[in-house]
């Protein structure tokens, strides 16, 4: 059974971004209106994409939000059904200021957005956690295929500066945390590596990572890496959360678990006219590989790697961002 309520009313935090702009598009499409977060309201790379989408002119509303200041969630999560929480620092790099740019944003700002819906009875959160937040994981069984009982290793996360994991596995904790003490409904999505076809004028993460492979980048993201997913299916993964009843708990969102050797190597053989370097196949030591490692609770057929490597390299072309 499906809660989808034909012209409901849905806020998606961080809708400008790579995924964010993916599910926007894709609720306008189902026939929702949509309040989408922009960081700023008079940046048009923020903006213009999500404006020429279609149904956007009379079923999309765009509100400055800050994660950490409470009136512009308030205000962005006011007369909405359900909310999708993807807004989220995503950063790899060093950071200047670890707490202020990266931890606060993202777990105080988790609390913060859930706060607000408690608040405005907001009847589901569909929150947007990571695989960051299921790997790398130390002591998981070692013949045992990671699935949504996995938790990261905080620790070791910050024994190796891996802030961006830590970041992540914070804020769904948090988000549990508050769901079951407010008694909110929500449900959490732990996409893989998210590449597909590019709506906003900016390179996100995971798409900056696919652009380095191609011009010979050596990088084997060895405890970030679990998979990767087609950002299409991402967004439709949360829409797919959002609408059946029956979803709880948490739900890794990838087309297989594998390595990221296995994903460069595919690249390789797609495109030899880049420079893509020979990996080893195994760059995730441990990390057993599976086929269907996503919940069928998610009920959607992913996209095969090939089809989303296609996809994201000719997306790079026609952007301009390769040649
Ligand atoms: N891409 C992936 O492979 C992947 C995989 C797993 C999970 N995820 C998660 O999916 C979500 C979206 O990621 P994405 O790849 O689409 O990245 P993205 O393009 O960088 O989108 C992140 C969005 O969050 C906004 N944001 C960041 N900090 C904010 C703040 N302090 N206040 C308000 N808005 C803020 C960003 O605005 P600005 O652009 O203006 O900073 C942007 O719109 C994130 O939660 C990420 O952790 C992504």
């Amino acid at each position: 059974m499906s809660m989808r309520k034909e012209g409901e009313v849905v806020c998606v935090t961080g809708g400008s971004g790579y995924i964010g702009s993916w599910l926007v598009s894709l609720l306008l499409r189902r026939g929702y209106t949509v309040h989408a977060t922009v960081k700023h309201l008079n940046d048009e790379k923020e903006t213009k994409h999500l404006q020429a989408l279609e149904g956007a002119e009379s079923r999309l509303r765009l509100f400055q939000m800050d994660l950490l200041r409470y009136d512009s969630i308030l205000a962005a999560v006011h007369g909405v059904a359900g909310v999708f929480h993807l807004a989220s620092p995503v950063i790899v790099d060093q950071v200047q200021d670890l707490e202020k740019e990266l931890l606060a944003p993202a777990i105080e700002g988790t609390k913060n957005v859930l706060r607000a819906a408690k608040e405005l009875g907001v009847r589901r959160v569909v929150v947007t956690s990571s695989v960051s937040a299921i790997t790398p994981s130390r002591y998981w069984p070692a013949d045992v295929v990671k699935d949504e009982n996995c938790w990261t290793d905080v620790d070791y996360c910050k024994q190796i500066e891996l802030w961006y994991s830590v970041s992540k596995t914070l804020a769904e904790k948090a988000a549990w945390e508050f769901a079951k003490e407010q008694s909110l409904d929500v449900v959490v999505l732990n996409p893989g590596t998210a590449m597909g076809p590019i709506l906003p004028p900016n390179l996100n993460a995971s798409m900056l990572m696919l652009l380095l492979l191609l011009q010979g980048c050596t990088e084997t993201y060895e405890d970030v890496f679990m998979g990767s997913v087609h950002v299409k299916d991402v967004a439709l993964a949360h829409i797919l959360l959002y609408e059946n009843p029956s979803a709880t708990g948490r739900h890794l969102c990838v087309e297989a678990i594998s390595h990221y050797g296995d994903f460069a190597a595919k690249v390789a053989e797609l495109y030899p006219e880049y420079k893509v370097p020979r990996l080893p196949r195994d760059t995730q030591p441990g990390l057993l590989r599976a086929k269907n490692a996503s919940k069928m609770e998610l009920g959607l057929n992913f996209i095969p790697m090939e089809e989303i490597i296609k996809d994201a390299v000719e997306s790079l072309k026609n952007k301009g961002f390769i040649s």
